[in-house]
């Protein structure tokens, strides 16, 4: 069987997260960088990771690595790689996304033309043909150069992975799901917490939170390029990989996980969302102002992107409504709070001191994500 080296891309600020993802599914890693994490894996593991993985943004194979100062040794190195042993006689392959990051070489159309050219060169003298028909299976190649190296790949997942299928209606500044899962998984919030997103917007943080509570796969409704790859991967493996997912699933839990907003719509659209992820029945969504939240139960979680500006006439109501956050979260007995926003005063007029502070990029948005940890409840005695 085949090993490749995958590599999955995240949000910069995550690889740890990523890392613990893919150790847990049984793969070796490979090398940690800025904003992705390469491991070993087998065809096996393609399926198995766009599947299982809840914060990568997707998997791509790495076809080669290599040092390029010039155009033409850049050519030379991608017509050397083994393109054959990925795109067969009819696949359709073009360079889909190219960067380049402190390198000589950072015209990326021109990374991407000849990156083409010289495949078409490579395939032309193994397949002995001087025309592509491109009418088989997609490949898409992705190139991306940092400090004169490149790192060439064929990606695997197509749509980005945050992308799960079930945020069918969005509200205004939604977070991605790939971020709203591995900031849950920062906390050390567990299934027997309460968790409550009170700025839930159209629920991403709940309905994550939910499918990790039940043990739901997050590609589990969805598809990925790699599917029709049967030259590389048995379409047996895929579902393995899906019926893996299923039997994983427990909903015979109990949790108790909240979303509320002070807006009625996309309260109407989380609902909709959490009937498409078939989570609804794990979350209780309500219309309420963060004004009026409270809770008789000690020990739950706060989990929470509230607004951080996105319009210039929204700025001037933000110290108002941190200080009300940080009223409302000292309200509540044996709380933890995990606050992700890029208001550069949030801790100011939350009126709160942070147990730690990480930061994160959400794109190309400096975020901070604030910890305010609580005391643990006591060990329950049997
Ligand atoms: C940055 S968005 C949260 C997005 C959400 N995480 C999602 O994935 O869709 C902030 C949300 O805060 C809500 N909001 C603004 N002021 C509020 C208030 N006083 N009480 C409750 N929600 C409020 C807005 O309606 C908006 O949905």
């Amino acid at each position: 069987m085949d090993r490749y080296i995958l590599i999955a891309p995240c949000h910069f600020g995550l690889e740890s997260v990523l890392k613990r993802e893919i150790t847990d599914l049984g793969y070796e890693i490979y090398k940690v960088e800025d904003g992705k994490v390469s491991f070993y894996g087998d065809s096996k593991a393609i399926c198995r990771c766009n599947i299982f993985l809840r914060t990568a943004e997707r998997v791509m194979i790495e076809v080669g690595r290599f040092k390029a100062f010039s155009f033409d040794e850049f050519f030379e190195k991608v017509k050397k790689l083994e393109w054959e042993r990925y795109i067969p006689k009819d696949g359709k392959f073009w360079v889909t996304k190219a960067t380049s990051v402190k390198s000589k070489l950072f015209s990326t159309k021109d990374l991407q033309s000849l990156a083409k050219k010289a495949i078409v060169e490579r395939l032309k003298q193994v397949y002995k043909i001087e025309w592509f028909e491109e009418n088989g299976e997609e490949y898409p190649i992705r190139i991306f150069f940092n400090k004169d190296e490149a790192v060439v790949s064929i990606d695997t997942s197509g749509e980005s992975l945050h992308k799960r299928g079930y945020r069918t209606w969005t509200s205004k500044a939604p977070i991605s799901e790939t971020l709203a899962a591995a900031l849950i998984m920062l906390t050390p919030w567990k299934k027997d917490r309460i968790l409550l997103d009170p700025f839930c917007g159209c629920g991403t943080f709940p309905i994550e939170a939910a499918m990790m509570a039940i043990n739901m796969a997050p590609g589990m409704n969805r598809s990925f390029t790699a599917e029709n790859w049967t030259n590389l991967i048995p379409k047996k493996e895929w579902y393995d990989g899906i019926n893996e997912a299923l039997d994983l699933i427990d909903r015979n839990v109990e949790t108790d996980i909240q979303g509320s907003d002070i807006d009625d719509e996309v309260i109407k659209a989380a609902r909709k969302n959490a009937i498409n992820a078939e989570v609804d029945e794990f979350i209780h969504f309500q219309k309420k102002d963060v004004r009026d939240i409270s809770h008789r139960k000690k020990y739950g979680f706060i989990i929470t992107n509230p607004p951080y500006g996105e319009r210039i006439e929204d700025k001037e109501n933000l110290p108002e409504l941190y200080k009300i956050i940080g009223e409302k979260y000292k309200s509540l007995d044996s709380w933890s709070a995990y606050i992700i926003t890029s208001y550069e005063d949030a801790l100011k007029y939350l009126g709160l001191k942070a147990d730690k502070n990480r930061k994160i990029y959400n794109g190309m948005i400096k975020t901070y994500f604030y910890q305010f940890m609580g005391p643990k409840p006591p060990k329950k005695s049997n």
